[in-house]
Formats: C-alpha cells, sequence, structure tokens
C-alpha cells in the first residue's frame, strides 16, 4: 500500500486514547453496511473511512492520501481524506469548507494521528469510536499500531467468501482491473488483509476480537447483531438493523454523493441477504494460489480447486 508509515506510534503515543472499537476487513466485505448497522447504535460513534492509522501524522497523512479509485468515486470526485472531513462537519455541525479548515490547521502544525483520534473521541463523548478503515489491514505495523496508541481497543474481524470480493474488487477499483493480472491482484487483496488481521489478532485476547461472516449478517442480521452488541458491551438496540433509516453518515461532502466506502451502498434499500449468496455464481479464471485456498479454509469458506 503507497505511503503507510512502517514507523511505530510516537513513545507519548502509547495508550494515549480511550477504548476505540475496530472494524477491520479486507476491502469490498460490506464494511460500509455493517459500519452504517452500527451507526444506529446511540452508544456508538460510527463515522466513514477515517484513514489515520496508517499516519503517525496529519502531515504524513495529508501528502500520502488522495482520490479513491472506485469507478464510482472517480466519477464523483471523492477523496480519501473525506472520511475525517465527514466526522468533523457531523460532531461540530459544520460544512465542508469549515472542516477542511479545521483539518487543514491540524496538518500545518504537523499534529500527531493519536491527538486527531484523541478529538474526535473527545467531541463524541459519550458514544465510543468506532474506526472503519479497511486501509489499516494492509500491514501488521498498522494492526499492531492500535494497540500501542489506544487503551485495550476491541477489534471486529469482518470476512466475506473471497470469489465474491474477488469479483466486486474487478467491478468496482480500476486500478485493479487495469493491471496486468487483475484477477490475482483482487485476490491478493482478500488474502493479505485478510491474512494480516488474523495474525495480528492471533495476539490479541479473544476477549477484544470477534468475527462476523458477512454471509452471516446479511441472512440473519438480528442473531448476528445480537452477538456483536453483546461483545462490544452495549444494549442490543433495534436501530442497528434498519441501516436505511435516519442519518448515518452515509452522504458525501457535496451534494447528492455517497460518504467515502462503499459507493453502491445508496443504490440499495434494505439489507439484502441475496448478496451473501453472490460468491457460489462466480467464475474465476485461475486457480487460486494455495494460500488463499488454506486461508478460505480456515475461514471455513467452501473453495474448490
Ligand atoms: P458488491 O460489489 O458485491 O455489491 P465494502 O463496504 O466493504 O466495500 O463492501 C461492499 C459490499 O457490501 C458490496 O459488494 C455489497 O455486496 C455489500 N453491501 C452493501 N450494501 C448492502 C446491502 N444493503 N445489503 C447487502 N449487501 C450490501
Amino acid at each position: 500500500m503507497i505511503g503507510i508509515s512502517k514507523a511505530p506510534a510516537r513513545s507519548g503515543q502509547h495508550g494515549t486514547c480511550q477504548r476505540a472499537v475496530f472494524l477491520l476487513s479486507s476491502p469490498r466485505s460490506g464494511s460500509t453496511l455493517l459500519r452504517v448497522m452500527l451507526a444506529g447504535h446511540p452508544s456508538l460513534f460510527c463515522p466513514p473511512e477515517l484513514n489515520l492509522l496508517p499516519y503517525l501524522t496529519m502531515r504524513e497523512r495529508e501528502q500520502a492520501l488522495g482520490s479513491c479509485q472506485a469507478a464510482q468515486c472517480i466519477d464523483q470526485g471523492c477523496d480519501a481524506r473525506d472520511g475525517l472531513l465527514r466526522a468533523l462537519m457531523e460532531l461540530h455541525t459544520a460544512t465542508a469548507d469549515e472542516a477542511r479548515d479545521m483539518v487543514a490547521r491540524w496538518v500545518e502544525r504537523d499534529m500527531s494521528t493519536a491527538e486527531a483520534y484523541s478529538e474526535l473521541q473527545r467531541l463524541a463523548s459519550p458514544r465510543m469510536l468506532l474506526d472503519k478503515s479497511p486501509m489499516n489491514a494492509a500491514t501488521i505495523d498498522t494492526l499492531k499500531r492500535a494497540e500501542q496508541m489506544f487503551e485495550a481497543p476491541l477489534y471486529i474481524h469482518l470476512v466475506r467468501h473471497p470469489y465474491a470480493v474477488i469479483e466486486s474488487l474487478l467491478r468496482q477499483r480500476t486500478d485493479i482491473a487495469a493491471a496486468p493480472e487483475p484477477e490475482r491482484l483482487a485476490e491478493k487483496f482478500w488474502l493479505v488483509t485478510n491474512s494480516n488481521i488474523l495474525e495480528f489478532l492471533r495476539q490479541v485476547g479473544s476477549e477484544r476480537r470477534h468475527l462476523i461472516r458477512y454471509e452471516e449478517l446479511v441472512s440473519n442480521p438480528s442473531c448476528t447483531m445480537k452477538a456483536l452488541c453483546t461483545f462490544l458491551g452495549l444494549k442490543f438496540d433495534e436501530a442497528v438493523l434498519t441501516p436505511y433509516q435516519g442519518d448515518r453518515m452515509t452522504t458525501g461532502l457535496r451534494p447528492h454523493t455517497s460518504a467515502l466506502g462503499d459507493p453502491n451502498f445508496l443504490k440499495r434499500s434494505k439489507i439484502e441477504p441475496r448478496m451473501g449468496e453472490v460468491w457460489k455464481q462466480v467464475k474465476l479464471h485461475h486457480q487460486p494460489a494455495q494460500a488463499t485456498m488454506h486461508l478460505a479454509l480456515e475461514l471455513q469458506y467452501e473453495v474448490s480447486a
């Protein structure tokens, strides 16, 4: 991944942020849907992709991030920095320009990303912050930083069948579709991110990690979300089952645009259980790598040679 800092958190950053929740997944695993479902819970603050954890400082982040590569994102001109702006707009009841000015000041004084998280947590309090940024799983170093920066954070590992993720990436990501071996590259995204998450979570106590299968989330949302609320230490709230109701930061910075995440999210109007079955129709043109087959089986996904 481009521009991700490998350095550990600065020494002063250790454990400076309160407990937060990290929603970890490969791209195209239904993370926007889960984020928006959780955004209905009154005890959580769940903004679109913050893309803070891969960087140590706001200046580093500013230099590394740019426009998104999903087909619709290119059309809409959205940018990987927009999730933070959207969060600040919500927390300050501010316009996009006002939020941009705030972040420009943070960049100007090269504020640490730990401070940025703390500020979001202060403003969102007493709600717990949930960070859903698929970029966080790109390297284990980034994931380790969550342990250094936050007090005993909680992790949700959202998984989806590799065939469905590969098919979705090929359809949505112009950069992947234009690569010499697009299908293999898409497979690598699934493999690397899920391997990183699993390896990282092996070092984390079982009481702080929770696995969710996209296929179960969409086929049995009630059961899945009840178990998830229990894991998060929250009372179950029916609002988590109605992602298309109320204001949940699903719109972007400009009118008629979507928030950072799945650009197709607003084209649907309910949780669609049939999406959990699409992997069965996917025909790959190559034989997946052994490592992919092993990991898929470890995650109890059916894959055929
Ligand atoms: P598809 O390209 O297969 O449609 P992410 O948010 O992690 O990028 O994941 C995007 C995927 O979430 C989409 O992949 C879609 O299947 C799924 N998704 C989004 N909204 C959904 C809904 N309302 N019901 C079921 N699945 C949904």
